[in-house]
């Protein structure tokens, strides 16, 4: 195992927060640092790849760049969901080249070789000279499967870890589990997506989601939602930076949206907002369950995909449809907001008398232990 980065740098993030530095410049500017997270990082650990919705019947394929990586999800035959490497285990061709519904066999465009839709070989055309066929079989080595990518499911989300080499998902989303005590996802059902792009780091994108103090300069209709003397910082637990803000009982009064089923405990007066790392963010609200997937397009420029779940039917109720456009549009705004300040971040980086930044201790605990988990990743 190699360090990447030099010694000082690495005793400056272990500091009390009081006189630690952040990570340099460099893990925010340097589109080579952005291949090392690639090759590391974001192989190491499971990433969120995309919603079972998004495939709901059988033969439906959708295409994923998870770290670079081309890949495929794709609903089987018996109902599991599969993911594959993008490419023909021949001579290298991407084998699918867009999203297809009700697929009943993956085939190649380029000598039309076909597999099963759970990877196995089917048949390769003409494979032993004009007219001669040859059928896959599933004991012959010289038959190649679809290539593999290790995946897991948890509510709607689909999973993947590409080095195949971390521990269960089940061990990964234990901290976000212990926070979803008293809310019970399965009554939330998927009902829009809300798309953006950052210019700023993958990083910097999601250190600034986590980032309470900024609420009060940034946001003034948040602002005015978010009772003052309730926010704190961000407090910490293994994989997850998260806090839970309050309510009081008029806030959900006003709710328009169907308040979920039998919620208990803190899950009742408050919600929850936690950053799983590498890159997934997850609020759990009486009326939401909200999944923000941020993925690194360059080493500045990062996409969202904000996939919002709503419960008691309002997902398919066409009376429930201007609540939800208003809430699409809510989460427009806010990014609009965040947009210019995630922007300036990532000029300021640009500016070698930056030493890594001093930290605001009550605000910005989130901020440091991402910085300590990217630093265990990329050694
Ligand atoms: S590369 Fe796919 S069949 Fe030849
Ligand atoms: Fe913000």
């Amino acid at each position: 195992m190699t360090q990447h980065f030099s010694q000082e740098v690495l005793d400056n993030i272990q500091n009390p927060i009081e006189t630690a530095r952040g990570l340099p410049n460099e893990a925010f500017t340097s589109p080579g640092f952005l291949d090392l997270e690639n090759r590391t990082l974001f192989r190491r650990h499971w990433v969120f790849a995309g919603r079972k919705s998004e495939i709901p019947n059988f033969g439906d394929i959708k295409m994923v760049d998870i770290a670079d990586q081309p890949l495929i999800l794709v609903h089987g035959k018996d109902g599991e969901v599969r993911v594959f490497y993008n490419v023909c285990p021949h001579r290298g061709a991407q084998i699918v080249t867009e999203d297809r519904a009700s697929a009943r066999v993956i085939a190649c465009k380029y000598h039309a070789w076909t597999f099963e839709l759970n990877g196995p070989l089917r048949g390769r055309a003409h494979f032993d000279g004009p007219g001669k066929h040859a059928k896959g079989k599933a004991e012959d080595p010289n038959c190649p499967s679809l290539f593999p990518v290790r995946c897991e499911t948890w509510h709607d989300a689909i999973f993947v870890n590409l080095d195949g080499n971390a521990g269960p998902l089940a061990e990964h989303l234990d901290p976000l589990i212990e926070q979803a005590e008293g809310f019970d996802l399965s009554q939330f059902e998927y009902a829009r997506t809300v798309k953006g792009t950052f210019d700023s780091n993958w990083k910097l994108t999601v250190e600034n989601w986590s980032d309470v103090y900024h609420v009060f300069a940034v946001h003034p209709t948040l602002n005015k939602m978010m009772d003052e003397q309730a926010r704190t910082g961000m407090l910490t637990d293994r994989n997850l930076i998260y806090c839970r803000w309050g309510y009081d009982e008029s806030t959900l009064e006003n709710e328009a949206l169907p308040i979920a089923q039998n919620l208990t405990g803190a899950a009742k007066t408050s919600s929850f907002m936690g950053h799983l790392f590498p890159a997934l963010c997850v609020s759990y609200h009486p009326a939401m369950l909200l999944f923000w997937d941020y993925k690194p397009l360059a080493h500045d420029r990062t996409q969202v995909k904000l996939h919002i779940y709503v419960a008691g039917g309002a997902a398919s109720d066409p009376d429930f449809a201007d609540v939800l456009d208003q809430r699409v549009q809510y989460y427009l705004d806010l990014n609009g907001e965040d947009d210019e300040v995630c922007r300036l971040m990532q000029v300021g980086r640009r500016a070698d008398g930056y030493d890594g930044g001093r930290f605001a201790p009550y605000w910005d605990k989130g901020t440091l232990h991402l910085a300590k988990l990217v630093v265990d990743s990329v050694s």
